[in-house]
């Protein structure tokens, strides 16, 4: 079974996430979600994540709000794609059990203080920034990172804020920069990967044929993004990015993944948050994750579908 923090900033594709982690309690044990200021504001994630755990029947699970900018750069949100509410057209009874006080980041530093080394799972799919000041602040806890699945980088696939770079990367570059050195094993699911997960019409329709409050929910957050991309990703619609994350820690051999060493940019105003993905040591730095290059898309909509019928 897998101990996971979820550290995210939902956003359409972190609350789809969330649900398909909380409707899978035997396979993974939520110890808390932190939140992180990046498709919307703090205060606004921090509000959507504790709704989506009353909403999926887990108020057992805990929320804590973590950092609400970036280290370096002003912060860049993606309502434009989210809406201004974080979950497109989607809508949820307000949240009736606040976040817990603590801070998100100190709530990852005592978690990881407390366990044994290589024990605990992090699954950021937002920018990095509460992931790395709690490496920051105490490197040790390193040690009880059994594995850092994150969403963000692109390489073949080019960038989807920029030319170059992908959203979480380049919100936060620098606090990248700090996970991809900590020396945690990291599993990058970046674009190339999340652009073969599409919401194309046919799965659209199995999202609406559930006839369910999750699938109803699902759909109408959905139907906001492909309508946002419609322009640019027609019949194909949109990629559901933050979910592969979850998919990879129930379902491990839809995936492929190559060893690669992965630097982050962070001086560059043109890239700043492009991910230099090296598959043959030509840097001649050592590897520091591996990256998703393919996943069986018609086999993880499923595990998700399944997933969330059960809420
Ligand atoms: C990432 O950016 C956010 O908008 C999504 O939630 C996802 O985490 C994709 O680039
Ligand atoms: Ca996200």
């Amino acid at each position: 079974k897998h101990r996971v923090i979820f550290d995210c900033d939902p956003g359409v594709d972190d609350a789809i996430s969330l649900l398909t982690a909380m409707a899978s309690p035997e396979a993974i044990e939520i110890l808390a979600i932190t939140t992180v200021g990046g498709n919307v504001p703090l205060e606004t994630v921090t509000r959507n994540a504790c709704a989506l755990r009353s909403f999926a029947g887990r108020r057992d699970v805990r929320v804590f709000a973590g950092c609400p900018r970036p280290l370096v750069k002003p912060p860049v949100f993606a309502d434009h794609v989210h809406g201004e509410a974080g979950l497109g057209a989607g809508t949820l009874a307000p949240c009736d059990l606040p976040a817990e006080t603590r801070h998100g980041v100190d709530v990852i530093i005592e978690t990881l203080r407390g366990a044994p080394d290589a024990s605990v799972t992090l699954v950021p799919t937002g920018p990095l920034t509460n992931i790395a000041v709690a490496l920051v602040k105490e490197p040790n806890i390193a040690r009880a990172v059994r594995e850092i699945v994150l969403m963000g980088g692109a390489h073949r696939e080019g960038g989807n804020i920029t030319a170059s770079a992908e959203f979480n990367m380049s919100v936060d570059p620098h606090a990248a920069h700090v996970v991809f050195e900590s020396g945690c094993p990291i599993v990058a699911v970046g674009l190339d990967a999340t652009y073969q997960m599409r919401m194309t019409p046919a799965r659209m329709e199995r999202l609406a044929a559930m006839g369910s409050a999750a699938g109803h929910f699902v759909h109408a957050m959905l139907e906001h993004v492909n309508a946002i991309y419609a322009d640019l990703y027609g019949a194909q619609g949109c990629a559901l990015h933050d979910p592969c994350t979850v998919g990879y820690l129930l379902a491990p051999r839809l995936f492929e993944t190559l060893p690669c060493r992965i630097d982050v940019e962070t001086a560059s105003p043109l890239t700043a948050g492009h991910t230099a993905v090296d598959f043959h040591a030509r840097t001649g730095r050592p590897e520091n994750a591996r990256w998703v290059t393919r996943l069986d898309a018609d086999a993880l909509f499923a595990l998700i579908l399944e997933r969330l019928a059960r809420l």
